[in-house]
Order: C-alpha cells, then sequence, then structure tokens
C-alpha cells in the first residue's frame, strides 16, 4: 500500500482551508475518540489541518506531536499554534522518511490521509503499535481517490498482523476509515 508520492507543500492551502472543514470537521470527526489531557500523535499532520483542533480538545493538560517529513508544513504547524496561542501544548518533530524517530507513550494516534504516501506503511504501522500506550487507539483515513478498498483492506489487515483490534469503522466523507485499539 504506497504510491510514495509525498503532498508537496504548496498543497497545502488544498489540505487546510475553510471547504475542506466543512467536509472533514473536526470537531464531528473526533469528538468521542480524544479525552482532556491526553497525548496525541499527529502522523503525517501535513500543515495542521487537524493538529490545531487536536491541541484544543486535548486541553491545557494535552499534548500533541505533530509529525511530518517536511520542515516546510511544521512550520506552518508553528505559525498557526502561535495565532491561536497553544504553542505549549504542541511538540512539531520531523521524522525521517518512514522512521518515526519518537519515544514517548501517546494515548491517541492519527493518520489522515498519509499511509499511502509512506514508502514502508507496515514498518511505520509497527511504529504507532509501538508509541501507543495499552488500549491506545489508532485512527487510520484514507482517500477513497488515491486508494483502492483492496489495498485499505490490506492494511488494516497488516495492522491486525501487529496486534491492533478493529474498535470502529468510521463515516468519513469520501474517505476509507478505522478505529484499531492496541489490545495487549
Ligand atoms: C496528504 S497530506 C495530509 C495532511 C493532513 N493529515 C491532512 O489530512 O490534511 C500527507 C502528509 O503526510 C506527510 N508524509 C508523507 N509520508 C510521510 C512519512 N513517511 N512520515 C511522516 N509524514 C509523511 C506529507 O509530508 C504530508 O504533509
Amino acid at each position: 500500500m504506497t504510491n510514495e508520492h509525498v503532498c508537496p507543500l504548496h498543497m497545502a492551502g488544498l489540505l487546510d482551508n475553510w471547504v475542506r472543514r466543512l467536509i472533514h470537521n473536526p470537531k464531528k470527526i473526533f469528538h468521542d475518540l480524544i479525552k482532556k489531557g491526553q497525548s496525541v500523535l499527529d502522523l503525517g499532520c501535513g500543515p495542521g489541518t487537524f493538529t490545531i483542533d487536536l491541541a484544543k480538545m486535548t486541553g491545557e493538560k494535552g499534548k500533541v506531536f505533530a509529525v511530518d517529513l517536511q520542515k516546510g508544513m511544521l512550520d506552518l504547524v508553528e505559525k498557526k499554534a502561535d495565532k491561536f496561542k497553544i504553542k505549549d501544548r504542541i511538540i512539531v518533530h520531523q521524522c525521517g522518511k518512514d522512521e518515526l524517530g519518537l519515544t514517548e507513550p501517546v494515548d491517541f494516534a492519527l493518520a489522515f490521509y498519509m499511509l499511502h504516501e509512506s514508502g514502508a506503511p507496515e514498518s511505520l504501522l509497527k511504529d504507532i503499535f509501538n508509541i501507543l500506550k495499552p488500549e491506545g487507539k489508532f485512527f487510520l483515513v484514507e482517500p477513497k481517490m488515491h486508494i483502492k478498498k483492496e489495498v485499505y483492506l490490506e492494511a488494516v489487515e497488516n495492522a491486525k498482523k501487529i496486534g491492533f483490534h478493529v474498535e470502529s469503522n468510521r463515516k468519513i466523507t469520501a474517505s476509507w476509515a478505522v478505529v484499531l485499539k492496541k489490545v495487549i
């Protein structure tokens, strides 16, 4: 499951804008998944499409690791965090290609429209599994426009082999989406 095409920085405006927020409303998508005080990994955060809302939802005592390959994307996240005065709860981290490079355990991990861009999705799934706390949740969302159903299902099967359990399938516009749980 990979096309190894990384969404370029000049597309950032297409990812995070008011139309996208209508279609993929963060409050609606995450309202039952995020609790105050939690720590969250936003992997492939891009321009911070979901990072800021995730940080608001986790509250003052929570934190969000905004992780991306591209420094330019992370610079945009930092600008937004500054604008909303929530810089203290957002840790930006430039990861290596298919190497997360983080060790602090998190309660919740998000990979929204990013896994198919990875050259090594299985090793990334393992990294996500390892960084999650027991009972932690991983929300995988992939674009129907770029990913065939069978390819998405193969990723879910790979996640299950690693140890994830399917908690629930979710309806997200134009997307394949599943909440997986780390059960050990
Ligand atoms: C299509 S964008 C999605 C951004 C955001 N999650 C959203 O839904 O708007 C995919 C992002 O994943 C990042 N990315 C791709 N491969 C990655 C990898 N192996 N590790 C971390 N980030 C990656 C890209 O740099 C890009 O910012």
